[in-house]
């Protein structure tokens, strides 16, 4: 009998939610919620304690919290099918964390990009959370006995020292504690770039907004930014050899084979010869299709706040008693007195 799934993601509450989250990630999760079987298992949360690794203005973090759980509520997650929360309301995961910052390795943690990006020219003065940020990612994971994580291709490397943490806590403790999780990482659109810049992704970050597509956009500035979306002169392609070299083309022809389900060689042949005047309309008529109904359903889930912080509550109380057991046990074996 193959072994039970049990599907653990995160995404930070800071902005609006983009085509890249939705995507690379979220998409994902609604898919791999609806196909669970029974035994399986889906945990959603807001990483509300990864937010604040940066700095972030104490009123615009909570009601990004909420924003962010209505867009993830109209996308498709189903808090009776998923256990949906914010990380903040279950003690465990800091907790945890701290157990594991224990075990990690600074030589780890310096081989990890995310930092070195985010971090950029100021490290001294970058917090040790951002520093320490994977370990609490891994903690997020472990605490759950995750077996499958859907990220975009940017939280390989954090996926991948979660495992590293997973194992050294088992060796050094002599115990098999923890489950080693498996990133999913979506082919079609592992990594969806900016539509200012095909060479960075498309992010919550990023200073201009028209280098992305936010799930709550009108249609006329969704429109208005593919329009605007940087490209080149030169015709689509009919294969993929033709769009080396050329990110900004490769990205939007991305964003078009992922939003419609078919291989990009499909799309290249079906727009081959065309310039970038005559697909753009196309592509904005179908990410309009597609993000329109996701930020209607938006407006009625934002008019209830009462309703999401009753939801994000009612998820946290189940989070909390399966994060209790693993949290306990890794107590015990570290021979700590808590819980004991
Ligand atoms: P975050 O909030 O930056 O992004 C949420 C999810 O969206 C994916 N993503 C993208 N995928 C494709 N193209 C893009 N341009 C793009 N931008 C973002 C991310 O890969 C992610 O899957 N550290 C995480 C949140 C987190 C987490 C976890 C994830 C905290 N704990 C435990 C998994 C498991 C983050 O900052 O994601």
């Amino acid at each position: 009998m193959s072994k039970n799934k049990r599907i653990v993601s995160g995404i930070q509450p800071t902005g609006n939610l983009h085509l890249g989250n939705y995507l690379g990630a979220i998409r994902n999760w609604v898919v791999m919620q609806n196909e669970m079987k029974e035994g399986d298992d889906c945990v959603f949360f807001l990483a509300d304690l990864h937010a604040i690794t940066m700095p972030q203005a104490p009123d615009a973090l909570a009601e990004n919290v909420r924003n962010m759980a209505a867009t993830l509520l109209a996308s498709g997650i189903d808090p009776k099918q998923a256990i949906f929360f914010a990380q903040s309301d279950v003690a465990a995961h800091s907790e945890m964390a701290w157990l594991l910052n224990c075990v990690a390795r600074i030589g780890w943690l310096n081989r990890m990009t995310q930092f070195k990006e985010k971090s950029g020219k100021n490290r001294e003065g970058a917090s040790v959370g951002l520093y320490t940020y994977p370990v609490l990612q891994a903690a997020d994971v472990m605490l759950y006995q995750a077996t499958h994580v859907p990220v975009g291709e940017d939280q390989k490397q954090h996926l991948e020292l979660a495992r590293d943490i997973a194992t050294k806590f088992n060796n050094d403790y002599d115990e098999k504690i923890f489950n080693l999780p498996e990133p999913i990482i979506q082919k079609t659109a592992a990594r969806v770039m900016s539509l200012r810049n095909g060479s960075s992704k498309m992010s919550k970050s990023d200073p201009s907004d028209l280098s992305r597509i936010n799930l709550t956009d009108s249609n006329d500035d969704i429109a208005q930014k593919i329009r605007k979306a940087k490209t080149d002169p030169d015709p689509i392609p009919e294969n993929e050899s033709g769009l080396t070299d050329r990110p900004e083309a490769k990205n939007l022809l991305g964003i078009y084979s992922a939003l419609k389900g078919v291989a990009i060689n499909n799309v290249l042949q079906q727009f081959a010869g065309q310039g970038f005047g005559q697909f753009k309309p196309e592509l904005a008529e179908l990410v309009v299709s597609s993000v329109g109904p996701i930020r209607d359903k938006l407006s009625t889930f934002k008019d209830d706040p009462a309703e999401i912080d009753r939801i994000l509550l009612a998820g946290a109380e189940k989070a909390a008693v399966i994060a209790e057991e693993t949290l306990k046990k890794a107590y015990q074996v570290m021979g700590l007195r808590r819980r004991a």
